[in-house]
């Protein structure tokens, strides 16, 4: 299979070489068509004018290999201006002014913006990643979570996210659900309130939160809750129009600085055997990832698989992934490895953002 570094999906394999900027402009289009045109109309706008903009193209040129450029180049304008808030360009952003709207000067403005912090902007592209931690994906990850606890006789779940950014979706037991058609869960006091929608099929939830004897958040770069600068990163990853979605995030922030989990950093894939090998007895190992893999190149996902069959000679362990399946929405799927062999599940369809489930 193959990775398309504009957005999250599956359809060009990354590659260590540079895009040139027909391919880039080509993909700033895309990202307008594909991705913005429902859900950021600034962005939308803003990509149509980058795809037809060799100087803008080139600084976006800076992003490493295989990201996805269009998402980055975007992250780093944003981030760059949160820390410069009174720059003419705020006024079009909804994320920084409340009567953002379209206007004419949005090009002057973005150039103008783009080119006098054109350093700052390369330094960004070159080393940041998109890594949107969203929050929200946790409502998906719940029932088939509850679903291994059940099966398992309630052992306690030793949890291990490949690709968790902040780490912010093992920390779903301290949000409360709300998925409609009167499903609701866990604490109604808690800061993240999450909504969303189940469709078709009521979902399998149970009385209780599963049992977590230990969270693992595994990042090529893990982002710290507690520096100001991550955070922000994670803020600006989100798109100016999802007032809802930054607020969401502030709010799981808030829970992780209470509630520590392990962090740590490096590649998921080359860890995975050692932090395995490192698990409790008497727990059950489940990894989880979403919107990771797609990150990575196709020979590290087969990698990815094999070393769970490999380890599952050994001990039996669960996968609960969340990929994309195409632009509508994603795959909710469950994994169990037993004696060398995976047994596959798609249990569920849902937005990328999980704003809905719809349990097959
Ligand atoms: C789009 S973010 C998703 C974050 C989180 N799983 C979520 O759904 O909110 C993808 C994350 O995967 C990480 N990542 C990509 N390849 C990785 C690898 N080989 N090992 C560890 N982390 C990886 C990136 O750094 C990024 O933080």
């Amino acid at each position: 299979m193959a990775f398309d570094p504009i957005n999250d999906c599956p359809t060009n394999a990354p590659t260590n070489d540079a895009p040139t900027l027909n391919q880039l402009a080509d993909r700033f289009r895309r990202f307008a068509q594909q991705e913005c045109c429902d859900s950021s109309p600034l962005y939308d706008q803003l990509s149509r004018m980058v795809a037809q903009d060799n100087d803008l193209l080139a600084i976006a040129g800076c992003a490493q290999a295989g990201q996805p450029a269009a998402n980055l180049f975007f992250a780093a304008v944003q981030f760059l201006l949160f820390q410069n808030p009174d720059d003419s360009l705020a006024r079009h952003f909804p994320s920084l002014s409340t009567f953002a709207t379209s206007r004419d000067d949005l090009s002057t403005d973005f150039r103008n913006f783009c080119f006098s912090r054109k350093d700052d902007l390369k330094d960004l592209l070159r080393t940041k990643l998109v890594q949107t931690n969203e929050v929200r994906r946790s409502a998906c990850l719940l029932p088939v979570l509850q679903m291994i606890y059940e099966e398992t006789n309630g052992q306690p779940l030793y949890l291990i996210d490949i690709g968790a950014s902040a780490g912010l979706n093992l920390l779903f037991d301290r949000y409360h659900f709300d998925y409609g058609q009167d499903q609701t869960f866990g604490d109604s006091e808690s800061p993240v309130q999450i909504y969303c929608q189940s469709r078709g099929r009521a979902l399998p939830l149970s009385a209780t939160f599963p049992q977590v004897a230990s969270r693992v958040a595994i990042d090529l770069n893990p982002l710290d809750v507690h520096k100001q600068d991550d955070v922000l990163w994670l803020k600006a990853l989100i798109w100016p129009e999802h007032d809802e979605r930054r607020k969401l995030l502030d709010a799981a922030v808030l829970v992780a600085k209470h509630y520590p989990i392990r962090h740590v950093q490096g590649d998921g894939v080359a860890l995975l055997p050692a932090l395995l090998n490192e698990a409790l007895p008497d727990t059950r190992l489940c990894i989880i990832h979403s919107f990771t893999i797609n990150q990575m190149a196709p020979q590290a996902v087969q990698n990815f698989q094999n070393a769970m069959r490999q380890f599952s000679k050994r001990r039996s362990l669960y996968c609960v992934a969340i990929s994309c399946k195409d632009g509508a929405s994603s795959n909710l799927g469950l994994s169990c490895y037993q004696n060398g062999a995976e047994s596959k599940n798609i249990l569920a369809k849902c937005s990328d953002h999980g704003t809905w489930i719809e349990w097959l």
